[in-house]
């Protein structure tokens, strides 16, 4: 089925929060970040400003009648800052004005005096300061310090993880305005209506169910709208509500990139150990997660990073910790594969690591340790229906590696200037939140009297086609044709308390509260019709493609003579459904339990082309086995798949968060944050659905698909690499992602690598 958005999106008729018609009175709110990355604020001088036409007010910490506070987690995030400043972009004030550019110019007339204090910027840097978020943890398995006596090979090293923009479409924003009695509704471009919730009441301090949160659709979250979508809500609900008036609150893109936290920077020092036959025996890391000036959700990322340790390895003794350290930078936060991504990196680096120290290829070691059924992981999970040697094979098979090995070991006897390089990825990403309380979906369901079906569930779509698998679930259940559906936008005030959409959970978690919801539903059905027909037993009804069937038998009945019948029967018509996920569990106080409802898995064959002078790169191809379970909707789920690969190439590449020494990024817009685009795209994409089992625990057994993909950009690096090494097998090893074209001249001409420091 196709996506259900697809329609209006192409005719331009998709409905975002900047496109809500807004009031004759509405105002235009401008955010003042600090200029500085640390330091104390002394005075705001914003009497120029408000002289300006057309200028009703700045609005400051002052101005709030609850709490300046908007941390999740962690409760150390003001929404305003009052006496300090923490990053480069931290909000400090909100002007209000007719216009967006009357605000512009008054947010120019603003003085602000701050004592700069130095900024720490690198997450090593805050360690050796002890500055942390929360305290940090280790998970354990086996006992690795005793067995590295007992490695024929201990490799060691550092690797760095620089972070990345969401680059989401549509900036943050929202649009609020009073409704009676002191409510208040904000549409807001947000992956989590509850938090956006939570903030303005915190805020406001006025309790939630005076507070309406709605989103219909979002233009790309990406995790950036999980936690960070809380301020500009907040922001123009409070505005809203001291003014009395509609306020709407559109980030620029550059305020966007300012303003706003990304994918953590990692560092890692890591320690490995193999035998003989290249069986890794131990590992060791140690990760600095670089979280930026608040919590936000780093703990969680930080919990993430910890469970995708050992990636899709099997590693029989294993030390695993992370730090999640505060800097004066914008408080970074979720992004898709959420701390995973990082720790793949840094193992796949180790074995880089030892491949090189080996003389091997790294896929020998890759290959003799991938996860077989049955095997531990850290956290104690034993891998199920695991596939992780499956895809390898099937990938190695499908795609001729054993060609595609001759073909570049050809190439690069003849050439010297371009030379190219292979790699292998596996993956292994676990579905669920880490967070267990997390993993609950909702669905309210309507049918209306003239058979048509309204459905409002916890999940925000923001791309990923998340409303069209939840309509699929529900047609499917009903059996009525995907027509007589409308999914609405997702409210507070029709679905309380719902998880973000996050941890590519949003279809599993509400698809199967919908599809609880409509069972409910078709059992009333069925026992209405059951007297209708006078038939003895409401299971002998069944309704099929909108006909009700007696004992098997088609009668006359239909699906919209059956809905009115149930509503003059007096039997209701509406259905509110939880769904939380069994099985899964996890104690904090020993690092041990069953967290996933079940496991990802995949393989990525990735090649590249080095052009050793000009030290730039090209993908040539991109093929992965990818274990999609039984997919629902392929279309859907290659798409994902193709985005996510992309957005990790660029994450891997040529996406790189450059800040001079005081903090400030020194990009703002896309001309100096590159991301990958068509001609930067592999020239051969081919994403291969794995031949496998339903999982149980997974949407009608489709296994979730919104993050997974992302971590085979991962291979591209170590494509590059392979590829610069055959160039300078002197080279230094450098492992420090992202492999910029720039990065990439200057180690193929070690000497210079210097110049980078
Ligand atoms: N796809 C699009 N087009 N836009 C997005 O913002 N976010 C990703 C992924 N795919 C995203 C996307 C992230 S970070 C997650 S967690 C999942 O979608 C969330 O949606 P799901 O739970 O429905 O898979
Ligand atoms: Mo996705 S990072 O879990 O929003």
């Amino acid at each position: 089925m196709k996506n259900i958005d697809s329609r209006s999106h192409v005719r331009g008729e998709s409905i975002y929060v900047n496109d809500i018609p807004v009031r004759e009175d509405t105002l235009f709110g401008v955010v003042l970040g600090s200029p500085v990355a640390h330091g104390k604020l002394k005075k705001v001088d914003f009497s120029e400003a408000l002289k300006m036409a057309g200028v009703e007010a700045v609005i400051t910490a002052s101005d709030i009648p609850g709490e300046n506070q908007i941390g999740s987690i962690i409760q150390d995030e003001e929404l305003f800052a009052d006496r300090e400043v923490h990053f480069v972009g931290m909000p400090v004030a909100l002007v209000c004005a007719r216009s967006e550019a009357l605000a512009r110019k008054a947010l120019a007339a603003i003085r602000v005096e701050i004592e700069e204090l130095r900024p720490i910027l690198t997450a090593r840097e805050a360690h050796a300061e002890k500055k942390f978020i929360c305290p940090s943890r280790t998970f354990r398995i086996g006992d690795s310090d005793s067995m590295w006596k007992k490695c024929a090979q201990v490799v060691e090293g550092q690797a760095e993880m620089g972070g990345q923009e969401h680059v989401y479409l549509e900036t943050q924003g929202a649009y609020a305005y009073m409704l009676e009695d002191g409510a208040v509704k904000v549409h807001s471009s947000t992956q989590a209506t509850k938090y956006v919730q939570v903030g303005v009441a915190r805020v406001l301090g006025i309790p939630m169910h005076k507070i309406e949160v709605d989103v219909n659709r979002i233009g790309g979250g990406f995790g950036g709208k999980e936690d960070q979508a809380t301020p500009w809500g907040a922001m123009a609900a409070l505005a809203a509500y001291t003014l009395r008036k509609p306020v709407k609150l559109i980030l620029s893109r550059a305020d966007d990139f300012t303003m706003t936290g990304k994918r953590h920077p990692y560092s890692f020092d890591f320690k490995l150990g193999l035998d003989q036959d290249l069986k890794i025996l131990c590992y060791q890391v140690e990760a600095f997660q670089n979280a930026g000036a608040a919590a936000d959700v780093s703990p969680a990322v930080m919990e993430r990073t910890l469970f995708h340790g050992t990636g899709s390895y099997h590693v029989p003794n294993a030390t695993i910790t992370c730090h999640s350290c505060r800097t004066h930078l914008p408080p970074n936060t979720a992004m898709r594969g959420f701390g995973a991504p990082q720790a793949m990196f840094a193992f796949e680096a180790a074995i880089m690591k030892a491949a090189a120290t080996l003389n091997v290829p790294p896929m020998e070691i890759q290959r003799k340790n991938l996860l077989q059924e049955g095997d531990r992981f850290p956290y104690d999970q034993l891998a199920a229906n695991c596939n992780a040697g499956t895809c390898w094979d099937t990938a190695y098979k499908k795609f001729a590696v054993e060609k595609l090995k001759k073909e570049v070991a050809d190439f690069n006897k003849k050439n010297s200037r371009f030379k190219k390089g292979l790699s292998l990825f596996p993956l292994c990403f676990g579905i669920s939140f880490t967070k267990t309380s997390l993993n609950q979906g909702r669905s309210l369901v309507h049918i209306y009297t003239d058979g048509s079906v309204s459905i409002t569930t916890g999940v925000v779509e923001m791309g990923q086609g998340v409303n069209t698998k939840i309509l699929q679930a529900a047609a499917k259940t009903l059996s009525i044709a995907p027509r007589r559906f409308t999914i609405h936008s997702t409210n507070t005030t029709r679905i309380a308390n719902p998880s973000p959409t996050a941890a590519s959970s949003g279809a599993d978690l509400n698809g199967k509260a919908t599809i609880m919801a409509c069972e409910a539903l078709r059992a009333r059905l069925q026992g209405v019709a059951c007297r209708e027909l006078k038939a003895q037993d409401p299971a002998q009804i069944e309704i099929r493609d909108e006909i009700i069937y007696l004992k098997g038998k088609a009668t006359a009945l239909t699906w919209e003579r059956l809905v009115a019948l149930t509503d003059e029967s007096r039997v209701p018509l509406s259905e509110h459904a939880h769904y939380a996920t069994p099985v899964i569990y996890f104690d904090k106080t020993v690092e041990k339990g069953h967290p996933f409802a079940y496991h990802v898995y995949g393989t990525a064959v990735t090649a590249v082309t080095v052009d050793c002078l000009r030290g730039t790169y090209e993908i040539d191809l991109v093929k992965a086995v990818h274990d999609f379970g039984s997919s629902m909707n392929l279309d859907i789920d290659i798409g994902q798949a193709e985005g996510a690969l992309m957005q990790g190439i660029g994450l891997m590449t040529i996406e790189e968060l450059l800040i001079d020494p005081k903090g400030k990024h020194i990009y703002n817009n896309l001309a100096s944050y590159k991301i990958p685009d068509i001609y930067f795209a592999p020239k051969e994409v081919e994403i291969v659905p794995l031949d496998s089992h339903p999982d149980a625990l997974a949407l009608l057994g489709s296994k979730a698909v919104g993050e997974p993909p992302l971590m085979y950009g991962i291979g591209s690096y170590f494509a590059i690499l392979m590829a610069m090494r055959e160039f300078n097998p002197k080279m230094k090893l450098q492992l420090w992602a992202p492999l910029t074209h720039q990065k990439c001249l200057l180690s193929l001409y070690d000497d210079y690598g210097d110049l980078l420091k």
